[in-house]
């Protein structure tokens, strides 16, 4: 089974470029960078991915991306992922990166964007892996720093197609960053928002009402909300699910309780995605292979989920 749904097409529509840092190139680039870590080696690192919320994985995800310093280890970054991409027949893919981790640090804003950009770009003519970038504003951050960042980005338009927002969810809905969207909008980019991962089903709402984004990402508590899943289905907006990530952050205890095919049968357009794969333990096929594992996912409904995801794709 693993064999046949990696040679499935299909496109990630769900991953965090920072949450793609494998320990080993954390390690690689630390050195490079001649940065001293808190962890003895790859294992220890790897033994420190047990997460019991969102907030425990992102202050280990912040810490990991300060290896990140030159535009060759956002290159390496990216095109590892690629790689990744190539291996398990990810055709497209649009992923997301925060500019805000790297410029809070000090990196230039056009250094964490040239390098992704470059790999991107040798990904589509090397590869044939098309893609389009996402830039994600940090939501924990107030509105006029991810105002700053839009600004920032706008001599590199031509770099990224959409924007979308991420970070700890609770306590800041998408309310907090209607001005951004809507400008963002007016500049002629697509958007999409984390909701409904952590927050609740208001959050989806509210993405959708105010940010008016065209696809959500998680929304897996929309199943709290009848009338919400009701929309869902009408409208055909898509949720960029990440099993292995709801069980990694405990959004669900067990894979088991996982609503993903459940939703599929009633006729949301879920997709299946990886979200942060170096943390959560797989890429996109093994998220495919978790929910055959634990649900009995059958090759119709995996082809229908990775049609989902062609159906999904944004990026010109
Ligand atoms: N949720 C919110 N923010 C994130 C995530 C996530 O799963 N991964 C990286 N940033
Ligand atoms: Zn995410």
């Amino acid at each position: 089974m693993y064999d046949w749904l990696n040679r499935l097409p299909k496109a990630e529509l769900h991953m965090h470029l920072e949450g793609s840092l494998e320990p080993e190139l954390l390690f690689t680039l630390a050195r490079r960078n001649a940065i001293d870590l808190p962890w003895a080696g790859v294992e220890q690192l790897r033994d420190a991915y047990a997460f019991n919320n969102l907030q425990e994985f992102l202050d280990l995800y912040y810490q990991g991306a300060d290896v990140l310093r030159t535009e060759q280890d956002f290159y390496d970054l990216t095109w590892a992922y690629l790689l990744k991409c190539q291996a398990q027949n990810v055709v497209h893919t649009e992923p997301f990166y925060d500019p805000q981790t790297h410029t809070e640090r000090g990196i230039p804003f056009e250094v964490a964007l040239n390098g992704i950009s470059q790999a991107l770009q040798d990904g589509r003519k090397q590869l044939g892996i098309s893609s389009g970038l996402i830039l994600s504003f940090l939501r924990h951050l107030p509105e006029e720093e991810a105002l700053k960042t839009l600004k920032q980005a706008m001599p590199y338009r031509d770099a990224f197609f959409a924007v979308g927002l991420d970070s700890s969810e609770m306590g800041h809905p998408p309310s907090k960053f209607q001005r951004v969207f809507e400008q963002a909008r007016g500049e002629g980019f697509a958007a999409v928002a984390h909701a409904g991962e952590e927050g609740p089903p208001e959050y989806i709402w509210e993405a959708l009402d105010l940010l008016k984004v065209s696809r959500i990402d998680h929304g897996v508590r929309a199943t709290e909300n009848p009338k919400l899943i009701d929309r869902l289905i009408e409208e055909q907006i898509p949720l960029t699910v990440c099993p292995l990530s709801n069980t990694k952050l405990c959004v669900f205890d067990d894979m088991a309780e996982h609503p993903i095919l459940e939703l599929l049968e009633r006729g949301v357009k879920v997709t299946v995605n990886s979200d942060d794969p170096a943390y959560f333990g797989g890429y996109v096929t093994e998220n495919f292979m978790a929910l055959h594992d634990s649900l009995g996912m059958t090759r119709e409904q995996a082809q229908r989920l990775a049609q989902n995801s062609l159906d999904a794709r944004m990026a010109p």
